[in-house]
């Protein structure tokens, strides 16, 4: 059942393609965009809430809310629901994201939200779950089961499923012409693609990094702008399957305290995506100040960031525009997860002290 693959996390990353395909397909074919675009567009505060994998691609929702809906939004991890428990949430939306629909502190953010008069917009990748059943409206990744307990290909397709949720919201309130929006939808049809690029590019060189990285005790994941949820996001899956402590920020905070532990061939992985010609110059005198301490820089990105001096080891995605970039720069970061657990001899699919759902506080 494994479909020939060692493990259910390879096979559940192979079939990022095939199921960002199907959940698009599935977002055009249905009316759960326009329906949770007519939620947002009334509401004057949007809330976005998640946990662990799901808050990550919560953080590239409010990502591209600003940047194409032009709107912004309260993003909060869902167990923290208690700061706006005592708001007035009449005018207010939450979009509430869970894979499996059932995980206890997103449910509880939900129903306090509706308790205070709030309209929730469930993302959800299981039919009938909790969340969705409690929710005013759900828009449904097209993800199939995953059985692995990392995530993986659900949270491609909760990145695609928010970003069509942010685009139907720009064309709705008129932040997008329908001939851009239109455009827009056309080229993220192409998220399946960037995927496959994503993982052709990186399968042969992962393997030699994480080989270079097994050994390590530590490794920090730094990015900017979009980069920084990406980095979060595969800093858990570093840390989840592979016990290997790895720690997100954004690059602009290294001066700011963290650069402290920075010695002699302290691996650190910067993301490169869009737009290139605001954040490249800026990674690169990240890349410089880790490099004066002796880190080992490794770039995964576009390819635009080839250009990026004292890197020690690069892999380059291809080119992508911002809204394509996840589905090409996050996949080596699965498969370099993957590879240091298997090399490392932890089974992958089985973290020790993790549930694939968490149903208690
Ligand atoms: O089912 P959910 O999306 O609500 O689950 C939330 C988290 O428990 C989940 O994303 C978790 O962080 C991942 N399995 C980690 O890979």
């Amino acid at each position: 059942e494994k479909g020939g693959y060692p493990h259910y996390m390879l096979k559940e990353i192979m079939e990022q393609p095939r199921v960002l395909y199907e959940t698009y397909t599935g977002l055009m074919s249905s009316r759960e965009l326009e329906k949770a675009a007519e939620i947002l567009a009334s509401a004057d505060h949007i809330f976005v809430t998640g946990a662990g994998t799901s808050y990550h691609a919560g953080l590239v929702f409010a990502y591209f809310m600003a940047r194409i809906a032009r709107r912004p939004v309260i993003t909060f991890i869902s167990s923290e629901y208690l700061a706006y428990r005592s708001l007035d949430h009449s005018n207010s939306a939450l979009v509430a994201i869970s894979q499996s629909g059932e995980t206890i502190d997103t449910l509880q953010a939900v129903r306090s939200f509706k308790s205070s008069g709030g309209r929730v917009v469930a993302v959800s990748n299981v039919v009938g779950s909790t969340i969705p059943r409690e929710s005013d409206t759900t828009v449904y990744t097209r993800a199939g089961p995953e059985i692995g307990v990392a995530a993986t290909k659900t949270f491609l397709t909760q990145v695609l499923a928010l970003t069509s949720i942010a685009l139907a919201l720009a064309v709705h309130t008129g932040s997008l012409t329908k001939a851009e929006y239109t455009e827009a939808m056309r080229e993220l049809r192409n998220a399946s693609h960037a995927a496959s690029s994503g993982i052709d590019r990186s399968i042969r060189l992962v393997e030699l990094l994480a080989s270079s990285l097994r050994s390590k005790n530590n490794i920090y994941v730094l990015g900017r702008g979009l980069g920084v949820p990406l980095a979060y996001e595969a800093a858990l899956k570093i840390k989840e399957v592979s016990y290997i402590h790895a720690e997100a920020y954004p690059a602009g905070e290294s001066k700011h305290g963290p650069i402290a532990l920075v010695e002699e061939e302290f691996p650190v992985i910067f993301v490169g995506v869009p737009p290139e010609d605001e954040l490249l110059e800026k990674l690169q005198s990240n890349v410089m100040e880790m490099k004066a301490r002796g880190a080992s820089t490794i770039v995964i990105g576009t390819s635009s960031y080839r250009e990026l001096e004292g890197v020690d080891f690069y892999i380059d995605v291809g080119n992508y525009s911002e809204i394509l970039a996840p589905y090409a720069v996050v996949p080596p970061f699965q498969l370099l997860a993957y590879k240091l657990a298997v090399m490392l001899n932890r089974d992958p699919d089985k973290p020790r002290n993790l549930a694939k759902t968490v149903t208690v506080e």
